[in-house]
């Protein structure tokens, strides 16, 4: 069961459609495209955050040596690098028409996603899945659900090429235009001591998001000794988290895994289960065969039914089909919706759906069973998941707390009302092997 995707009305794309694109390029500042606010809105609302001018140092709370083997030798996040990607960052003319920057779908003002199901690039196109936040994304081992780039630095690269993102240019298109830019010229002498290239436009970004690091939430205030950090209730979930929800089996949460993450990849159950897993896979495994470079996996990701099968496209391997990676869980209280598709609009949803063991499908990950727990329960596992964001985010989080309870009390598409029985039937399968 999947909820209709809803279509957002778009101030951007009306005014690209009646102004030639030289000139939204020129507006794209003050203007917003997608929902998302305008790039002056959200560079002042990223100046409130107080962010560090460089990301050499390792951030409080991360080993330093960890933080250091994350950095490729040769893209160290100088402040002369952060400060150019920041400025590529919320820049629209990276896209072909002058639209679109990562902070139209990674923006500061919605817990760095676009809070939609899935994102929607130049051209009004629609991918197929959900933007992840870019908050902590440089201390993941891997981005995207599936993988398939490793560090910040890579992933940066490809959106810009993606056709149903940034566009479909070259390398060299972005190069030539950025490089014809007077205010550019500077910042890329002073980062690199060149002229701009592609590879030091990626190092520059992902330099920037070095600095997006958010780990100072009540929970680590409530670890680090204060009880009073957060509440009773969320006290409460974070022993069902830790225990009888089985949710840090895969989301382990402790000062040496800050981000709530195994870094590994699972079939949860989210992609529906009446998909052809099989005859998808003998498709993807016909289409690599064609072509396996990192674009074409790119685009075969966003932009096909092939993107349901998740890990596999990266591995190849069976036993990853319909695998995604574990998801972060910090400052998942303003990144709504939630999974890989967008599916899951709440937090309750996202309990609701573990509730019950997932969509039930033949590559269901081993760690997943209906768990039983009961309204309460669940209300309190949400209320923990809610102390993980970011005290520089309190207002937000908090904002986003009550319209997710009004939400949830007006609709649990996602509960299953027989749950306790099921839960039953599902023992004496497995006691019957069956
Ligand atoms: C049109 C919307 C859109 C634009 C523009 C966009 N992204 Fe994304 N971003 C996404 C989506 C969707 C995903 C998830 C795709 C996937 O996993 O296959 C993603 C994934 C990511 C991730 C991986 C995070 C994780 O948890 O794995 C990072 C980092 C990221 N984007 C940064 C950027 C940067 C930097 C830019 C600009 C160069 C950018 N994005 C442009 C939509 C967008
Ligand atoms: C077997 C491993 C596993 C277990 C157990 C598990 N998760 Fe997850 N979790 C994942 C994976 C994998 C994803 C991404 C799945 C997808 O998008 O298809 C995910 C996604 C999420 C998300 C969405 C995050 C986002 O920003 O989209 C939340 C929230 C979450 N899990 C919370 C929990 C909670 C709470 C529990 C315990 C009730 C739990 N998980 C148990 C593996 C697991």
């Amino acid at each position: 069961m999947k909820p209709r995707r809803v279509r957002i009305p778009c101030a951007g794309l009306v005014l690209a459609g009646l102004f030639p694109a030289r000139a939204v390029a020129q507006d794209a500042m003050s203007t917003s495209v997608h929902g998302a606010a305008s790039m002056k809105d959200q560079l002042a609302a990223l100046a409130r955050l107080g962010l560090p001018d460089n990301g050499l140092q390792a951030p409080t709370g991360i080993d330093p040596t960890v933080w250091t083997a994350s950095i490729v030798p040769g893209e160290e996040p100088t402040a002369a690098r952060v400060a150019l990607g920041r400025k590529l960052y919320f820049e629209p003319r990276l896209s072909t028409d002058g639209t679109v920057a990562c902070a139209t779908c990674h923006d500061v003002t919605r817990g760095f996603t676009d809070n939609r199901m899935v994102s929607e690039g130049v051209r009004e196109q629609l991918g197929r899945r959900n933007a992840p936040t870019t908050l902590n994304a440089a201390l993941l081992n891997e981005q995207f659900w599936d993988g398939r780039a490793r560090t910040v630095e890579h992933q940066a690269g490809m959106p810009i090429l993606n056709p149903i993102e940034m566009g479909t240019q070259t390398e060299q298109d972005v190069v030539t235009r950025v490089a014809a830019l007077p205010e550019y010229q500077q910042p890329f002498q002073e980062a690199f001591g060149r002229a701009p290239s592609y590879q030091d436009l990626r190092v520059a970004i992902g330099s920037f998001e070095r600095t997006l690091i958010f780990l100072d939430a009540p929970f680590d205030r409530y670890l680090a000794g204060d009880a009073s950090a957060i509440s009773e209730a969320a006290r409460r979930g974070h022993v069902l988290f830790d225990g009888k929800a089985r949710c840090a089996s895969c989301h382990p949460l402790n000062p040496a895994s800050p981000l709530g993450t195994d870094n590994a990849y699972h079939n949860i159950g989210v992609a529906a289960h009446d998909k052809d897993f099989e005859g998808l896979a003998r498709q993807a495994l016909a289409a690599l065969e064609k072509d396996a470079s990192e674009q074409a996996l790119d685009q075969l990701a966003l932009a096909t039914d092939m993107s349901e099968l998740g890990r596999f496209m990266v591995s190849r391997n069976r036993a990853d089909i319909g695998a995604f990676k574990t998801e972060q869980l910090r400052n998942a209280g303003i990144t709504a919706p939630y999974m890989h598709d967008g599916s899951l609009q709440t937090l309750w949803d996202v309990m609701d759906h573990y509730n019950k063991g997932g969509e039930e499908n033949a590559f269901l990950d081993g760690g997943i069973e209906a768990l039983a727990l009961t309204d309460a329960e669940v209300d309190d596992v949400v209320a923990f998941l809610f102390t993980l964001t970011d005290v520089r985010f309190a207002d937000a989080n908090q904002r986003a707390f009550e319209a997710q309870k009004a939400q949830a009390a007006k609709s649990r598409p996602f509960k299953d009302p027989a749950l306790a029985e099921r839960r039953v039937l599902g023992f004496e399968r497995r006691v019957l092997g069956e």
